[in-house]
């Protein structure tokens, strides 16, 4: 199967779970569930949702475990997202395409539509059919990667070094944090859904990680070389907001050629595993996304 035809395949696995999965209100205001549903529907690239389907099925792993815990991490995600927008944060009026979901509802409903998600991704993964024990790790790997020393402080430190000159230890921190947690977080759900063996579980976390730093720098170089058209979200909102990014302390050229390197250093981690074609097709198409 082509890298296109297999990403298509697992797209459409993903989205008819999320559909699956939609909220519903018990009572007659349904305003949360509609802004929750607005922004998780038809937007993004699920990557995060295909590498835990992809993690599992490399360690032999049935597809239909691993959904529930993808489309857990999608909702999560879906959330960073939407918080990330809110003015008192990002303030980017656009995202996957169509108006943000505090322009479309107002703050106040954008508030709850990201609490909503945050908190039915760990229903969706408490109430699925994984055995308990699979059920406990995953929540745990969830909770830890999103939370306050992961995704969530990622957030607090860019926040905290907008103007400010941070050193690059610091960068690599808050990319790490912010961006590469949830991709972690993906891989890990995926070898907590299949069966790893080896020194499996170990080298795909440390790919994750790579992959992860190099999603984020190709972030930063999108917001300067991007088209809002085809990134779906503004471009300029980090110089805008004075953000500390790869292209800001280093340049545009050296931006890339790191996030060249971080994808070497991720294939190298896979090379020479059994059946690696998508995961490799997927890395390489990373670096130069164009969304
Ligand atoms: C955007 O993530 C936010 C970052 C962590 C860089 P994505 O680029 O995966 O956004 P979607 O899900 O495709 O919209
Ligand atoms: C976002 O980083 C990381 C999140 C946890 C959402 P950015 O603020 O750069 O993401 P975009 O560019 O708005 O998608
Ligand atoms: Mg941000
Ligand atoms: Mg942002
Ligand atoms: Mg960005």
């Amino acid at each position: 199967m082509s890298f296109q035809v297999q990403y298509e395949d697992y797209l459409k696995s993903i989205n008819e779970k999320i559909e699956e999965y939609l909220p519903i209100s018990d009572h007659k205001e349904n305003i949360v569930c509609e802004a929750m549903a607005y922004s998780l529907v038809n937007g993004g690239k699920r990557i995060r949702p295909v590498l835990t389907l992809e993690t599992c099925r490399l360690c032999a792993g049935s597809i239909e475990d691993a959904l529930p815990l993808a489309v857990a991490l999608e909702c999560v995600h879906t959330y960073s997202l939407i918080h990330d927008d809110l003015p008192c944060m990002d303030n980017d009026d656009m995202r996957r395409g169509k108006p943000s979901c505090h322009k479309k509802f107002g703050e106040e409903y954008a508030l709850l539509a990201g609490d909503g998600l945050l908190t039915y991704a760990f229903e969706i993964i408490a109430s699925c059919k994984l055995s308990n024990e699979k059920k406990s790790k995953a929540v745990l790997c969830l909770s830890r990667y999103a939370g306050f020393n992961g995704m969530i402080g990622g957030q607090e430190i860019d926040l905290l070094s907008e103007g400010k000159e941070i050193d690059f230890e610091k960068l690599k921190i808050m990319h790490k944090k912010k961006t590469g947690c949830l991709i972690r977080c993906a891989v890990e759900l995926g070898l907590i859904a299949g069966n790893p063996e080896g020194d499996f579980y170990e080298k795909l976390l440390l790919f994750a990680d790579y992959l992860g730093l190099a999603f984020q720098i190709r972030d930063d170089i999108l917001d300067v070389i991007g088209s809002p058209e085809e990134l779906g979200k503004p471009i300029g909102s980090d110089k805008q907001s004075d953000k500390r990014t790869y292209v800001s302390m280093f340049g545009l050229e050296e931006a890339i050629l790191l996030s060249k390197q971080a994808t070497e250093n991720a294939l190298s981690l896979i090379k020479n595993f059994n059946d690696n074609e998508f995961l490799i097709s997927l890395t390489e198409s990373l670096l130069t996304r164009k969304n």
